[in-house]
């Protein structure tokens, strides 16, 4: 098998429909040599029917990151369909609507808890579970949203990923002395279903359309997909705890 991750095996979370980020990384890792295995998170069944229009189809693995007993036995499960695993895509988030759109000033700690849980905490999570499998030159690799600047209407998922994105600069210091990478890719905004739960989105359509440098597709996942699967790959073994931002450049310019 060629490819840039030819002979790789992948964790990858985060598919829910084929708009998904995780569902690009997935297709295009399996169409550059990667075997991959999906975890699903609820509509298991929904997302087995995702996972068979990839070019090779996908054993699926029911995870909740917020689940203990899911994720003590992710290992086992995992090993049920390869030996081993090189990457792990962290490609989850989800907030409660009173951390959205507005709500900042109001959300309650309970929903909040939530949002940090599944969208910060889990990247930890996630990468503990999956360590037992994997061996010196593995890489983790979650999505971010440039956490830099506070945006109107991503409230308190914008300080979920300021956490997410000092966990992975936590988890490059804790994990280097194995040989593992924590990297993630901040995207620009995509059409996703997480997405589409956000109130007040289309700002964020809106600003890229008009400031992005290099223009900024809504629908088009492979850009950030691509950004995955070079930090997964043998290319950047030399970093960690980094940001690759896929934007358009819309980061670098300012207002
Ligand atoms: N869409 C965007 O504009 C955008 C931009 C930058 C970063 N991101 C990030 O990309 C990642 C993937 O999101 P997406 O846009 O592809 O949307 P998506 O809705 O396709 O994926 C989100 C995934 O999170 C999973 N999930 C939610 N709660 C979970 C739990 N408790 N356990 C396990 N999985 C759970 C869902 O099942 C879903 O598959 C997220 O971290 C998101 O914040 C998205």
């Amino acid at each position: 098998m060629s490819g840039l991750l030819a002979g790789k095996r992948l964790l990858v979370t985060g598919v829910i429909t084929d708009a998904s980020i995780a569902f690009s990384v997935a297709k295009l890792a399996q169409e550059n040599g990667a075997q991959v295995v999906l975890t699903g998170f609820g509509r298991l069944s929904l997302v087995e029917r995702i996972a068979k229009r990839l070019p090779e189809p996908a054993p699926v693995i029911e995870v909740d990151v917020t689940n203990a007993e899911h994720l003590a036995s992710l290992a086992d499960r995992v090993r049920e369909h390869v030996d081993g695993l090189d990457g792990v895509v962290h490609s989850i988030g989800f907030a409660p609507q009173s951390c959205l759109g507005g709500g900042f000033l109001d959300a309650p700690w309970e929903d909040v808890a939530t949002a940090l849980h599944v969208s910060t905490f889990s990247y930890k999570s996630l990468a503990m579970a999956a360590l037992p499998l994997m061996s010196p030159g593995g890489a983790v690799v979650g999505l971010t949203f440039d956490a830099t600047k506070a945006w109107p209407v991503y409230d308190w998922m914008g300080v979920a990923k300021a956490g997410l994105e000092s966990a992975s600069r936590y988890l490059a210091m804790h994990l280097g002395k194995q040989g593992i990478r924590s990297n993630l890719v901040a995207a620009g905004p995509l059409r996703t279903i997480a997405a589409k739960s956000i109130p007040g989105f289309d700002q964020f359509e809106d600003a890229w359309a008009e400031r992005a440098p290099l223009g900024w597709s809504l629908t088009d996942q492979e850009p950030a997909a691509r950004a995955c699967l070079a930090l997964l790959s043998d290319w950047f073994p030399a970093t960690t705890g980094e940001i690759v931002h896929v934007d358009g450049g819309y980061h670098a310019i300012g207002s």
